[in-house]
């Protein structure tokens, strides 16, 4: 089978960045499925890994967290799923990614993709609405709207730094249609400002002025819940700043050392999301991935969510796969980029 990968770390610009060559389709045992990859989209992970992770000696390490394909075959513990099904999944971390034409993976981390989205379109989400789902409902712990807990909650606003990236286009979504709060999203420019309206945005700040008086220009609630999506080290001090005292602070990227004792005076909670964690660890509960694609996908479908897709690069190459990276690490990536066939 064809797959895309590197062998040794390097600059996107080097030629053999990115390269193509043929490996043995893999057998599944246990729980794994064997997925025909039908398509994928880049996250920052994929460039992270790939500027600065060696592979074993003589190895091809295959990139790629986000996928959408049909299962081909199934491993025999497998429960969930059966040849034929199409599913969608962002993968695990220490295993090969989806730049192959197949792929195996652990069905508790798959759900079945939503129905009315193109593979391409599809393959946006995973890796995202993984992040921000557990983001704001394991982590910060976020009430759903309707239930006993939001209509107890005094009114309260989220800000999402970096509102239009790829993890804030989802989360921004869900904040929306999932929770009673105001949600004020981060964006500079006239065209990042504008999708992250279309995402749902209430209100948009720049992230390259003082937050503290935009947000009080707004007259929105107090900011109890904060996602920080990029840039945290930066950010962090106003932040804490402008916080509501208890608030919960979430991040997810990896900034320079941040001085967490700001957070005692306002007894502000700190929260990490590695959305990698549970198939990491295997932890108990690794099947919550599998319950919250599902969840995922039934919103897609009833139109809650919609694909975060901005940007498709043609097929799945080795050159078309360099042009997604180089547009991940330039830092202006707008929602996501996919390709799709082999
Ligand atoms: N922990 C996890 O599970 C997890 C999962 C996914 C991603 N991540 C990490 O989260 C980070 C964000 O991922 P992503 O895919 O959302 O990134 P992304 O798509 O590359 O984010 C791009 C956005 O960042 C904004 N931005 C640029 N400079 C900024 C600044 N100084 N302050 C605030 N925002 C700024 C840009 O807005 P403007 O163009 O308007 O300036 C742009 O819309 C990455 O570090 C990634 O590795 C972690």
């Amino acid at each position: 089978m064809k797959a895309i990968g590197y062998r040794e770390p390097g600059p996107i610009e080097r030629p053999d960045s990115l390269i193509e060559f043929e490996l043995p389709q893999p057998v599944p045992q246990g729980r794994d499925l064997l997925v025909q990859v039908q398509a994928v989209s880049v996250n920052p992970v994929d460039t992270k890994v790939r500027r600065n992770a060696a592979p074993a000696a003589g190895e091809t390490r295959v990139l790629g967290f986000d996928a959408v394909g049909v299962v081909h075959a199934v491993g025999g513990g497998v429960s969930l799923f059966e040849p034929g099904d199409v599913v969608w999944y962002a993968g695990a971390i220490d295993r090969p990614g989806s730049n192959s034409e197949f792929q195996l993976v652990d069905e508790r981390i798959v759900g079945y993709a939503p129905r009315t989205l193109a593979p391409a379109d599809a393959a946006a989400l995973p890796l995202t609405g993984i992040t921000a789902w557990e983001l704001l409902f394991d982590r910060l712990q976020v009430p759903r709207a309707g239930s006993a807990e939001a209509e107890r909650a005094e009114p309260a606003t989220l800000l999402v730094v970096g509102a239009a990236g790829g993890v804030g286009s989802v989360l921004v979504q869900l904040a929306r249609g999932l929770t009673d709060l105001v949600v004020v999203g981060t964006a500079s420019r006239p065209e990042t400002i504008a999708w992250a309206t279309e995402m749902g945005a209430h209100h948009t700040v720049d992230h390259h002025q003082p937050l503290q008086a935009q947000i009080e220009a707004l007259g929105v609630p107090p900011v109890r819940y904060v996602a920080s999506l990029t840039q945290t080290d930066r950010h962090f001090a106003q932040i804490v700043e402008l916080m509501a005292p208890q608030g919960r602070f979430a991040l997810i990227d990896d900034p320079e050392p941040i001085d967490v004792r700001l957070l005692k005076r306002k007894s502000i909670s700190l929260h990490w999301e590695l959305m990698f964690t549970r198939s990491l660890f295997q932890t108990s509960d690794m099947i919550a991935q599998h319950d919250l694609l599902e969840e995922l996908a039934r919103l897609v479908d009833e139109e809650t969510v919609r694909s975060t897709a901005r940007a498709h690069y043609g097929r799945i190459t080795a050159a078309n796969l360099q042009r997604a990276h180089a547009l991940q690490e330039s830092g202006a990536a707008i929602g996501k980029t996919v390709l799709a066939g082999f």
